[in-house]
C-alpha cells in the first residue's frame, strides 16, 4: 500500500485500503454562501466505502442548511469519519482529534463528531473518559445526525452506534466531494456477513445487506448523465450482492445476483466504465468473469485479495479457501479474461506464522504475478476472533522484516508487468492532468494502471477516451503517446 499517499487519486480503487489517508472530502459550495447558515468540515479516513459514506452524509447536511467549507478553521461542525482496521490507523485519527480538541477548546460552540468504524469500535466511550469530541455517529445511524448536532448545541450527550439490519441509505443521493468530474463510487451494500479472524469490519460495519438495484441503476445513470464515465461498484464483499425483489405481477420470481447487476449497469452506456472491488476469492463465480468478457466496458481488473498463501493460515484466518483453491481461480480468471488485471491484499506475521508459510506467501505472489498489492503486517484487533483465539506471537521485527520481503517482491512484479505493456496500445479515459505536469494527461487503462501521455495539439477533455501507445514505464505508471 505503501505508495498510495503518492498515488492518492479520487476514484482509484487502492483507496479502499488507505489507512490514514489525509484525504479531506469537500461538498462543494453553493454558488451563494448564504444560501447556508452553518459550514462544515469533513475529513474521511480508511476504505473507499467510508468516503462514499462522507458523501451520504454531506448530502443529509446539505438538507439542513449545512454547507461545506474546505477549511476546519472556519466549520461550526468538524467530523472525522473514521477507520479502526489496524492500530496505526486509530492512532493517526486519535492524534487528529486532539488537533480538533484544541479548536474547539478556542472557539466554544464548534462541535466536533467522530463518525464511522471508530466510533461504531469505542461508543461513547470518546465522550466519557476522554471528552474528546461531542458528536459519537455509527455507520449506520447517519440519517440521526441533523437530530444529534442539534442535541449536542443543548449541551446533550450525543450518540447514536445502532447498526441496523436494513440500512443502504438507497434514497439518499450523495453529494460528490472532491471530485474529479470523470470518475465516481457507488455503494451497493453494507456490511459483512465473514468472519476472517483477524478483521474489525463485521463488528463496525454491521451484518451485510444489500441495496435495490433500481436505486444503484437510478445513481449510475444520474452520474453518466452528469459526466461521469466510470462507477466503481462498492462493498466489502461485492460477488455476494444478491437482491429478490418482492414476487413481481407476472408471478416470475427474478433475482438480480452480482453479475446480473453488472450486467445492468454495464448496459446504460458502453461509454460508462464499470468497475468493483472487493470480491472475495472464495465466493467470485464464473458467471461475474463470463459477465467482464461480454461487456467491453466492465473493466479487466480484479482486486482479490489473497491475504496469505499458505492453506493453514488461511484456515486460522477463517478465509474458507486453500492455497489451492486461490490458484485454480487466478487460472479461471486468466483463460477467461486473457490480460486481466489482478491485484491482492496481503498480511504478514498473522498468528503462529512460520518462515516456511511466509515462503508460501511469496511463491503465491510469484504464481498469481500480481500487478499490485496492498501489503500490511498483522494488527491485533480487540474482540476479533483471532484476538480471542490465538496469542499474536509473531515478533514485530519479523513481521516487519517479512512485510519488507514481499513489498520488495512486488515491486519486481509490478515493474515486470509494467514492462510487459511496452509496445501494447490501451484505450484510456482521461481523468485530469498529470501530477508532475498540466502538459500531460493521466488515465487509467481497463486493467486499472495509470498512464500519463503528452496532451500535445488536441483539443481533448477529461472524460474523452483515447488510443495511448506505452513506451516507458515506471513501477507505478505507464508512460505513452497518442496514437
Ligand atoms: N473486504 C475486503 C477488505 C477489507 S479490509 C476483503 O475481504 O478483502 C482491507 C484489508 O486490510 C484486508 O484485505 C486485509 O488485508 C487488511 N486487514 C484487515 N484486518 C487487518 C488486521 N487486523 N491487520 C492487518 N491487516 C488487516
Ligand atoms: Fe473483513 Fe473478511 Fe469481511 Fe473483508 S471479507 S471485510 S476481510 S471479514
Ligand atoms: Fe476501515 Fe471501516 Fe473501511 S474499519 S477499512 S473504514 S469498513
Amino acid at each position: 500500500m505503501l505508495d498510495y499517499v503518492a498515488d492518492k487519486l479520487p476514484g482509484h480503487n487502492q483507496d479502499i485500503h488507505n489507512e490514514a489517508r489525509q484525504g479531506e472530502a469537500y461538498a462543494p459550495f453553493a454558488n451563494d454562501p448564504n444560501t447556508y447558515s452553518k459550514k462544515f468540515y469533513i475529513e474521511s479516513y480508511g476504505c473507499q466505502m467510508n468516503f462514499a459514506d462522507s458523501e451520504i452524509v454531506a448530502s443529509i447536511l446539505n438538507q439542513e442548511g449545512f454547507g461545506a467549507t474546505r477549511h476546519y478553521e472556519n466549520a461550526d461542525l468538524i467530523l472525522v469519519n473514521t477507520c479502526s482496521i489496524r492500530e496505526k490507523a486509530e492512532q493517526t485519527i486519535r492524534k487528529r482529534l486532539t488537533e480538533f480538541k484544541k479548536i474547539k477548546d478556542k472557539k466554544p460552540g464548534v462541535l466536533v463528531g467522530v463518525l464511522g468504524c471508530m466510533a461504531e469500535r469505542l461508543k461513547s466511550k470518546f465522550l466519557e473518559e476522554e471528552k474528546l469530541v461531542d458528536l459519537v455517529v455509527g455507520p449506520d445511524a447517519y440519517r440521526t445526525l441533523p437530530a444529534l448536532v442539534d442535541g449536542a448545541e443543548g449541551g446533550q450527550k450525543a450518540v447514536n452506534v445502532l447498526l441496523s439490519r436494513e440500512e443502504t441509505y438507497a434514497d439518499i443521493s450523495p453529494v460528490r466531494l472532491d471530485s474529479n468530474g470523470v470518475t465516481a463510487f457507488v455503494s451497493i451494500m453494507r456490511g459483512c456477513n465473514n468472519m476472517c479472524s483477524f478483521c474489525v469490519v463485521p463488528f463496525t460495519r454491521g451484518r451485510e445487506r444489500s441495496r435495490d438495484a433500481e436505486s444503484i441503476i437510478k445513481e449510475c445513470k444520474d452520474l453518466y448523465d452528469k459526466g461521469y464515465r466510470e462507477v466503481t461498484l462498492l462493498g466489502q464483499n461485492v460477488d455476494s450482492y444478491y437482491q429478490a425483489p418482492p414476487a413481481p405481477q407476472d408471478g416470475i420470481v427474478r433475482t438480480v445476483t452480482f453479475a446480473k447487476l453488472l450486467e445492468m449497469v454495464a448496459q446504460i452506456s458502453p461509454l460508462l466504465r464499470v468497475r468493483f472491488s472487493t470480491s472475495h476469492p472464495k465466493d467470485i463465480t464464473d458467471d461475474v468473469l463470463h459477465t467482464m468478457a461480454k461487456y467491453e466496458n466492465i473493466c479487466n481488473y480484479i482486486h482479490l485479495p489473497v491475504q496469505s498463501g499458505s492453506t493453514r493460515i488461511l484456515q486460522l484466518m477463517n478465509r474458507t479457501y486453500t492455497r489451492e483453491w486461490y490458484m485454480g481461480k487466478i487460472n479461471r480468471i486468466r483463460e477467461l479474461i486473457p490480460g486481466c488485471g489482478i491485484s491482492s491484499d496481503i498480511i504478514t506475521g498473522f498468528c503462529t506464522e512460520t518462515g516456511n508459510d511466509h515462503s508460501d506467501t511469496l511463491s503465491m505472489m510469484e504464481y498469481s504475478k500480481f500487478d499490485m498489492s496492498y501489503m500490511f503486517f498483522y494488527s491485533e484487533r480487540p474482540g476479533t476472533l483471532a484476538q480471542k483465539r490465538f496469542e499474536d506471537d509473531v515478533p514485530e521485527e519479523i513481521k516487519k522484516k517479512r512485510l519488507l520481503e514481499i513489498v520488495e517482491l512486488q515491486n519486481k512484479l509490478s515493474l515486470e508487468s509494467n514492462k510487459s505493456d511496452i509496445g501494447k496500445t490501451f484505450k484510456v479515459l482521461i481523468e485530469g492532468n498529470s501530477k508532475r505536469s498540466d502538459k500531460d494527461w493521466m488515465g487509467r487503462n481497463s486493467q486499472n494502471k495509470v498512464i500519463v501521455f503528452p496532451k500535445e495539439n488536441y483539443e481533448l477533455k477529461k472524460g474523452q477516451y483515447v488510443m495511448v501507445q506505452v513506451h516507458d514505464c515506471t513501477q507505478a505508471t505507464l508512460i505513452g503517446k497518442m496514437v
